[in-house]
């Protein structure tokens, strides 16, 4: 995972807009959030969170054959985040796109990952979510900027014999809550002008309340069906490690699964809401605080904009504690970030030198000159 150094604490908050310190964190379980410094983006967050993903893995990115990036803060429309990724990583074999299906963005990510996987298309998959939303998030609208924050995680997926890794999943969505959740501006229905501006549109706008309680209504069910399908029960699951959205919603949804809040994994007081990015960074920090063992029964499951939501019940298999990457593997890797910038500079500086020479020999029906016809 990786997150910005800035943090916003909740008492700055109560400087920006009409809120108070016990309000935020009573009523969402959030004391603080990343927020992302001038020139961290998307994609450095997810290059970050990437590179050290492959680290722990001990993966050689020149093997990757798919990036997916889940977010809903890519740095451009388009190209695809995932493409910078792509490039930077020096992964000439892997096709890249983002995916965009809100909070549950990550979870639809990695069900795609391992499908392709299991079907024999692919052997390592690299999914991230990440998100800036404090790019998005507009400060003077109490009822949203308490809740966000910025940061990356990725996991990398591996064709294995050995059973375990994502056993089932759910994707869902309700496009007719289209509307509870949303950024108006910047699309093809609101291009930007001043006049969306103007009108704010270029934010996040969310009637919350209604959130909330499709929130907790999906929770529990999207997990009890990922287990259903796994042939598996509630008390099975090691751990659940669900979007981060509001405290209120983890507790519904741990009534709602009858189990006791400690089984529901929870770093919500330190990121707030981070969308793609929360369930990637809650499964790291739970491996890393032992939350997570070898063998252990997980659930991710997550919802957002959309209305999407998503649940995956995974058998965690890597090694635990992670074995430390081999020497040659770490080399390898960071002749690879080095090279990769190389190649994409000479890429683009060939790309130039072509579409002159291009341009010198070619007419524009692409057809080649003739030195005699030219000179006519
Ligand atoms: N400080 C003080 N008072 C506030 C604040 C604030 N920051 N925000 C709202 N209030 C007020 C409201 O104006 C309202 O006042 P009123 O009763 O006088 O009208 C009162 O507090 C209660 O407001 P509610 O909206 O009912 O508050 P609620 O308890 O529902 O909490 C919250 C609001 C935190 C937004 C909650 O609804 C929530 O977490 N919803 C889910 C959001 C979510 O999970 N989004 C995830 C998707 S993100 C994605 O996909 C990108």
């Amino acid at each position: 995972m990786a997150v910005p150094d800035r943090v916003l604490t909740n008492v700055e908050l109560t400087t920006m807009v009409d809120t108070s310190e016990e309000w935020i964190l009573q009523r969402t379980g959030i004391a603080e959030r990343r927020i992302a410094g001038e020139g961290e983006t998307t994609f450095s967050l997810s290059l970050q969170a990437a590179r050290n993903a492959l680290e722990v893995a001990d993966a050689d990115p020149a093997r990757l054959d798919l990036i997916i990036v889940a977010t809903v803060t890519p740095d451009y429309v388009f190209p695809a985040t995932a493409c910078l990724i792509q490039d930077a990583l020096g992964a000439e074999s892997a096709a890249a796109f983002d995916l965009s299906a809100g909070c549950s963005g990550f979870v639809y990510g990695m069900s795609l990952a391992a499908d392709l996987i299991v079907a024999g298309k692919y052997r390592l998959a690299l999914v991230i979510g990440a998100e800036t939303l404090s790019r998005i998030t507009d400060y003077t609208d109490r009822t949203t900027c308490i809740l966000f924050g910025d940061g990356a995680g990725a996991v990398v997926l591996r064709a294995s014999d050995a059973p375990g890794g994502v056993l089932s999943s759910q994707l869902g969505a309700d496009g007719s809550g289209g509307e509870l959740l949303m950024l108006p501006g910047g699309g093809s229905m609101h291009p930007a002008t001043s006049e969306t501006v103007t009108r704010r549109l270029h934010f996040i706008q969310m009637q919350g309340r209604q959130v909330f309680r499709f929130a907790t209504r999906v929770m529990p069910e999207a997990s009890k069906q990922v287990l259903d399908q796994a042939e598996l029960q509630v008390e099975d699951v090691g751990l659940f490690v669900p979007h981060q959205a509001n405290d209120r919603i983890l507790q519904a949804a741990a009534r709602g699964l009858g189990i006791p809040e400690e089984r529901m994994y929870s770093n919500l007081a330190r990121y707030g809401n981070t969308s793609s990015a929360s369930i990637p960074m809650a499964l790291c920090e739970a491996v890393e605080q032992g939350r997570i063992k070898r063998d252990d029964l997980i659930v991710c499951v997550g919802f957002g904009a959309g209305l999407t939501w998503a649940a995956a019940a995974v058998r965690w298999t890597m090694p635990l504690p992670v074995p430390d990457p081999s020497r040659t593997m770490t080399f390898r890797r960071s002749l690879r970030y080095r090279w990769s910038r190389l190649r994409s500079l000479w890429r683009r500086l060939w790309r130039r030198i072509d579409a002159r020479l291009f341009q010198v020999l070619y007419d524009s029906h692409g057809r080649r000159k003739r030195r005699g016809r030219d000179d006519e």
